[in-house]
């Protein structure tokens, strides 16, 4: 394996649109964190860099919907997400912005150098705009129903009821979110980087060359694309919110966020030093992008090859990139407010941001989808946190209180109990650095908890409350060792719970000066050291906390029930004369039939009272003919007559919907004579 001088790990940039919530957490930034908390300990020169990816439709959607300026919306995220990071100790060297003069320089530079190197196709195509509003639309710009299921709300990119993927055009009915009017094909021109020209080069690089090093579903996915064939893709957009193009002719557009996003890893560095360059350019330097499963494609394929178009720069020697993270077995999802939100999560476990670290690494997504749930949550925290851990180091703190006033002894001679003890501490550390070097964070906490489980098994064996009453010399060396082992588990252990190894190092009185190769020693603290206080550094979480989790969760899946069945809006204001324009009449059902080859509509002959009418209903989804013959029905009598499949449909029948789209008929609490009028 090659020794590398320094390292750039990057955790990918959050939108600045919305909270930060467990799911980010254990797929991106609590293992991106681990990784680099470790490195430091190795004394490695490491630069950790993460920001606010605050361009976007989305973003500009937002602010639209809030009446405010896309500015406002990522200033109160971009704040709002720094703070939740540093709360959950994700020790960021830089957390910068894609909005900053920085971003804006670095960006429009790297767009220009691959222009002047000819990199990009300039190409004209149609595309949809809205002529009432003036701008092009993005496909979130446009809505309408969704050709597969039907789903009156789709997205030009995607249908959020079904799931699937659509391109704008093949709306029905499509209308621009803006003015609600229907958008029109106008040509447009704009860049595309010319990624087949780069296939070869991603084949070579990745398939080849990282096929045993990086995760099964990072070059799994980077082959398909491959296998799909890579087509030149546009990096501009016409939009009025983005980094502007930095050329001539190029009004009124911008760089495709996803364009400047990544190359925000290179402006946070710029700002984070002036000796930016060996961060990106050298050879000696690891880079490792730490992502969710969603931005793969982004960061194996596209952001390399414009990093290799460009020239300059190094390419990442590893995009570790987890999976998702349910919630009580379903998606995490900010629209349906299906979360944990840090900043909630803090307001009931204040001080226990370790115990969420802990659970979401040890259920980190890594080659899976995998689950959270509050009982597990519950569980891991009161067995092996409380009990495990805590209960360890706890031990070793009170005894000593209790035998020698907490102060350290001077061992005696080692027996082979201790000597073993002592030599597994270094074992486990390497297994511990081995798993975090190929990115198994998980496994690597598993590892380590080795340790406080070694600890306690060894007090089990040694049984120093029961020495005591007879030798109490013996038991100066078995707690000495009991007292080294929490040291040694304050080092190990500080990348996965760095506030609770800080609180150890407070008891034992060791400062925070710690590194990697402490681990192993038997003298991390000396003898003669009077120790500080024993604190508990877990408590129990209690049924009715879970409960309070879990009730919340209920509420929303309620609310969410109800928000499905929106009751449609009252329409506008008609006047009265308006309302004596319709002649609506009560009906007897003569016959009806089905009308062959179609789902929906019924052939019904209606006794108006003055003569007979046909009327064609889309009414078969909820009545079969023989159930309505004989219903006296309410009908508009004066609608304009119009075919339905080749027959004239004389009026129509009204019914009630409900929101689920259920139809029903209106009924009259009296006998009442056909050809009646309803006003
Ligand atoms: N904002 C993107 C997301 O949340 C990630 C951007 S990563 C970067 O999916 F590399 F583009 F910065
Ligand atoms: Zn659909």
């Amino acid at each position: 394996m090659k020794d590398y001088k320094r390292y750039t790990v990057t955790a990918a940039l959050p939108y600045a649109n919305g909270p930060i919530h467990i799911g980010h957490l254990a797929g991106v930034y609590v293992p991106a964190d681990i990784y680099v908390r470790y490195l430091r300990l190795r004394k490695r020169d490491v630069i950790f860099i993460c920001g606010s990816d605050e361009h976007g439709v989305p973003i500009t959607l937002r602010a639209k919907k809030e009446g405010k300026t896309p500015q406002q919306i990522v200033d109160f995220y971009n704040e709002l997400n720094k703070k939740a990071f540093e709360d959950f100790g994700i020790s960021f060297d830089i957390y910068s912005r894609t909005s900053n003069k920085v971003h804006y320089e670095t960006a429009s530079e790297f767009f220009k150098t691959l222009y002047d190197k000819n990199e990009f196709l300039e190409l004209e195509n149609e595309q949809l705009f809205d002529e009432t509003a003036n701008q092009f639309l993005a496909d979130r710009y446009i809505t309408g129903t969704c050709p597969h299921c039907g789903y009156e709300k789709a997205y030009g990119d995607q249908c959020e009821k079904c799931g699937t993927s659509l391109s704008a055009t093949d709306l029905i009915n499509p209308v621009s979110v803006f003015s609600g009017t229907k958008p029109v094909l106008k040509s447009t021109k704009h860049w595309y980087l010319s990624l087949d020209k780069y296939s070869d080069f991603i084949q070579k690089w990745i398939i080849e060359g990282h096929k045993d090093d990086w995760r099964p579903n990072v070059v799994s996915q980077v082959k398909s694309w491959l296998d799909a064939g890579l087509r030149p893709r546009a990096v501009t957009r016409d939009l009025d919110w983005g980094v502007p193009v930095p050329i001539k002719g190029a009004d009124g557009k911008v760089l495709y966020v996803w364009f400047d996003a990544p190359i925000g890893y290179i402006s946070a560095t710029k700002e984070l030093t002036e000796d930016w360059e060996k961060y990106w350019k050298d050879k000696d330097t690891k880079l490792v992008h730490f992502i969710g499963k969603d931005n793969i494609v982004f960061h194996a394929i596209i952001f390399p090859i414009m990093l290799k178009a460009e020239g300059s720069y190094i390419l990442p020697d590893n995009v570790p990139a987890n999976s998702f993270l349910n919630l009580e077995d379903d998606k995490i999802s900010t629209s349906r407010n299906w979360a944990v939100w840090l900043h909630e999560y803090l307001e009931d476990f204040t001080d226990k941001q370790d115990v969420l670290r802990f659970v979401l690494t040890v259920n980190a997504p890594e080659a899976k989808d995998n689950n959270f749930t509050w009982k597990d949550f519950q569980t891991r925290n009161n067995k092996e946190l409380v009990a495990d851990f805590g209960n360890f180091v706890n031990r070793a703190l009170v005894l000593n209180n209790k035998y020698f006033e907490g102060v350290v002894q001077v061992p005696r001679e080692y027996q082979t109990i201790d000597k073993n003890v002592l030599s597994e501490i270094s074992i486990i550390r390497d297994k511990v650095a081995e798993s975090i070097e190929q990115y198994k964070i998980r496994e690597a906490l598993y590892f380590a908890m080795d340790l406080a489980r070694l600890g306690n098994k060894y007090f089990a064996d040694t049984e120093p409350w029961v020495v005591a009453k007879t030798d109490l010399e013996r038991v100066k060396t078995i707690l000495y060792i009991g007292i080294q082992i929490v040291a040694n588990l304050s080092v190990l252990m500080e990348a996965f719970l760095p506030f609770s190894t800080k609180k150890i190092r407070k008891m034992l009185n060791l400062s925070d000066e710690i590194f990697w190769d402490m681990i192993g020693h038997s003298d991390i603290v000396k003898s003669g050291e009077k120790l500080g206080k024993p604190e508990l550094l877990f408590e129990q979480i209690t049924d009715e906390q879970i409960q309070k989790q879990l009730d919340r969760l209920e509420k929303t899946k309620i609310e969410n029930k109800n928000a499905e069945n929106i009751i449609p809006k009252i329409k506008e204001n008609i006047t009265f004369d308006d309302f004596t324009k319709l002649d609506i009449r009560i009906g007897t059902v003569l016959s009806a039939e089905k009308l062959p080859k179609t789902t929906k509509l019924i052939k019904i002959l209606l006794d108006s009272g003055l003569e007979k009418r046909t009327i064609v209903a889309g009414i078969a989804e909820h009545y079969k003919p023989e159930e309505i013959i004989g219903k006296k029905v309410v009908f508009l009598a004066n609608l304009e007559p119009r075919k339905i499949k080749g027959i004239e449909s004389q009026g129509m029948m009204l019914m009630a919907e409900n929101p689920e789209g259920n139809l029903s008929f209106l009924i009259t609490d009296k006998e009442i004579q056909n050809g009646s009028k309803i006003s």
